[in-house]
């Protein structure tokens, strides 16, 4: 028997799977992670907890599968993406810690683009808008803010890297600084149509080429781990960003095909096979995982607040002790009564891009309880997955293309059966949750073993893929469009306030 060792870095924990052939899971480990929020607006995290809390959960899943380490074919990564860390080649010291995507200090910089009228270029070559979110703009804050940087940068001494980028470089004993296209997609300096890092984009931010990683296929032979670190010396052939990799965990590699995972916001990608769609309705476009030689695509879309809306239910409204009990909340009234709960805490991103947008509670009558509340927070959640989802199909039959046909869904907020069939109400299309909802890591997985030779064909995995739950619409669709109509209103008038 094969196995792969996984490992999901993501922004609040780092985890690491065992999985065998059959993509099945075999053992887990998880550790969280600190975060850090120096200033308002600014987060951040301690490379070496990163790094340490990696290789922890690592050996214990290891030690947890009870399998001997030559049975482990090879190992695969998925991380958070766009975080950013800059360290010394020699050392391996990391010059800062590393700034996290959700960091907004580079947005100073980001209207300098702007103004500079850098926007369609930006757009062309990566397909993304100009926003801190990406890294150009956090690699270049630590160029201009940390002492010695940029001069140690023009030195060629400084390697820039994603955090895939970091634990391959700390997996291989700083032998390897590479990184996947799926990554490089998100720094807003890759042209993802020729597959390069953009001279223009790197001179216009004034980012010196030499820091950059070399960019490889996500199924690669990357490098080999220094056997000391897990007994045994492996391959690590697959790295891709967190939503590419479970985009591919889903087994969604084939045009059309789309997942969302449901976290603490969430994020909705459309694969587009090996075609740049350029979006008309307001999503990112962006390298998918890639397989083999051939660039893939993927359409983007995420919601910043979802999950994030019980939390918030939780904390600031104080309605439930726990989040484990909104379900039960929401399910005591049989729906929202009218209520509409628009939970734009943070402005909201695609498809309506309005960062001045503010939270809204409306349609509040006498009879409206937390119930009401608690089940239209929910609910939006899927409005805004819904909104992202129809612009992507707009922009799939604009491109001469079927809209989507079905959903695929993870994450933690997925187990939850009441937004699951609300969402398939509200898009007129099955939600097919899968059995094996670690979709991110088993994506890493797949990754690796096609490398490995573990699998040969996408085939294969593709066969693997089992739904646990299908969602089938119920709600008359003149009632879904309805009730669409009524959210895009209630949107409206967040961003009037
Ligand atoms: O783009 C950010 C995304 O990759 C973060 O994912 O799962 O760490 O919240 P996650």
């Amino acid at each position: 028997m094969s196995f792969i060792l996984a490992l999901d870095q993501g922004t609040s924990s780092s985890r690491s799977i065992v999985f065998d052939g059959a993509g099945r899971v075999v053992a887990q480990a998880q550790r969280e992670l600190r975060q850090r929020f120096p200033q308002p607006g600014w987060v951040e995290h301690d490379p070496m907890e990163i790094w340490r809390s990696q290789l922890d959960t690592a050996r214990q899943a290891l030690a947890q599968a009870g399998i001997a380490a030559r049975d482990v074919k090879t190992l695969g990564i998925a991380n958070q993406r766009e975080t950013t860390l800059l360290w010394e080649r020699t050392t391996g010291r990391p010059i800062h810690h590393a700034i996290v995507w959700q960091d907004r200090r580079g947005e100073p910089l980001c209207a300098q683009l702007r103004a500079r009228g850098l926007e369609a270029l930006v757009s062309e070559r990566t397909g993304l808008v100009v926003d801190s979110y990406f890294s150009a703009t956090k690699i270049r804050w630590l160029l201009d803010n940390v002492p010695g940087a940029r001069e140690a940068a023009q030195r060629g001494e400084l390697a820039f890297g994603t955090v895939d980028t970091w634990l391959l470089w700390q997996l291989t004993g700083g032998r390897v600084h590479a990184t996947d296209a799926s990554n490089a997609s998100r720094s807003m300096l890759y042209d993802i149509a020729r597959q390069r890092w953009d001279e223009d984009l790197l001179a216009a931010l004034d980012i010196p080429a030499s820091l950059l990683p070399q960019v490889h296929a996500s199924s690669h032979h990357f490098g080999d781990t220094d056997a000391a670190l897990l007994g045994v010396s492996l391959p690590v052939c697959g790295m891709a960003g967190d939503q590419q990799a479970a985009l591919f965990g889903q087994a969604c590699v084939a045009p059309g095909m789309a997942k969302n995972t449901y976290g603490t916001g969430c994020f909705l990608l459309m694969h587009t096979g090996n075609r740049l769609l350029r979006s008309r309705n307001g999503l990112l476009c962006t390298a998918a995982a890639q397989p083999g030689a051939a660039a893939q695509y993927a359409l983007e879309g995420s919601v910043f607040v979802g999950g994030a809306v019980v939390q918030w239910l939780r904390d600031g409204l104080q309605s439930i002790r726990a989040s484990s009990e909104v379900q039960a909340l929401a399910e005591s009234v049989p729906d929202s009564g009218g209520v509409m709960f628009v939970p734009a805490f943070t402005g909201l991103g695609a498809p309506y891009w309005r960062a001045d947008a503010r939270g809204a509670i409306l349609g509040l009558t006498r009879g409206s309880t937390a119930g009401h509340v608690a089940r239209a927070a929910i609910e939006s959640i899927a409005f805004q997955s819904a909104a992202l989802l129809q612009a992507m199909s707009r922009d799939a039959q604009e491109g001469g293309g079927a809209p989507v046909s079905e959903l695929r869904v993870d994450g933690g907020a997925c187990v939850n059966d009441l937004l699951m069939q609300f969402q398939a109400d509200l898009l007129g299309i099955p939600v097919l949750r899968p059995r094996v909802t670690e979709t991110t890591a088993l994506g890493a997985a797949y990754l690796a073993g096609l490398a490995a030779g573990v699998w040969q064909v996408l085939d294969e995995l593709a066969s693997q893929w089992q739904a646990e739950r299908v969602f089938t619409p119920t709600m008359d669709r003149d009632r879904a469009q309805e009730l669409m109509a009524r959210w895009e209103r209630a949107v409206r008038q967040t961003v009037a306030a």
